[in-house]
């Protein structure tokens, strides 16, 4: 379930709000300028190829793509492979990549086919983490502080809207304020 969870910058233990309530969730998010909105779900979602799936969402690929902004749209995936010895390394990587506070130059919008991850937007002097579930749309405007974490044991399945084709590179901040914020995993510990 997706769940919205909104802090102190300067304090992670004061929480002004924590739902799961979509329609809180949206409304929240909206005020501080984030879209967020639903798609169909897929029940198979993450068994099924990238070109497939971007033909399933054809239909509303090109309604949020009205304008021909997204020049590449792709399918990222990441699931556990717990036969693979190097799956720990992989994970950790994957998931130490974005856990840092940065910004991008363009919009970061994702959505999630399948799986979760949760993006914490670190607006004024708030942090909104974003647990995003299959089915959820979220789009972080350019030059917002934020993070993403995919948690220990990343599984997801997101499909990516980009202007550019390095749309994706962060520009990170250097403050360490996403250590003293839960994680994906304890935030969903919490539930
Ligand atoms: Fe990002």
């Amino acid at each position: 379930m997706t769940l919205l969870q909104i802090m102190a910058a300067t304090d992670a233990a004061e929480v002004t709000v924590r739902t799961t309530d979509d329609a809180v969730i949206a409304a929240e998010l909206a005020q501080r300028g984030i879209t967020f909105e639903h798609w169909p779900t897929l029940s198979n979602a993450a068994a099924i190829a990238s070109e497939d799936l971007l033909a399933e969402y054809a239909d509303r690929i090109a309604t949020l793509d009205a304008g021909g902004r997204y020049r590449h749209i792709d399918v990222a995936r990441i699931h556990p492979d717990e036969s693979n010895p190097e799956w720990p390394a992989l994970a950790e990587a994957a998931r130490e990549k974005f856990l840092d506070e940065h910004r991008h130059a363009e919009d970061e919008v994702r959505f999630f086919a399948a799986g979760r991850g949760c993006f914490y937007l670190h607006i004024g002097d708030e942090v909104l983490a974003t647990v995003c579930e299959a089915g959820d749309l979220v789009s972080v405007p350019a030059g917002t502080l934020h993070w993403f974490d995919m948690g220990s044991r990343p599984d997801f399945v997101a499909l990516r809207f980009f202007e550019e084709e390095d749309g994706w590179i962060g520009d990170f901040t250097g403050d360490k304020i996403s250590a003293g914020f839960p994680t994906l995993d304890e935030l969903l510990a919490a539930r």
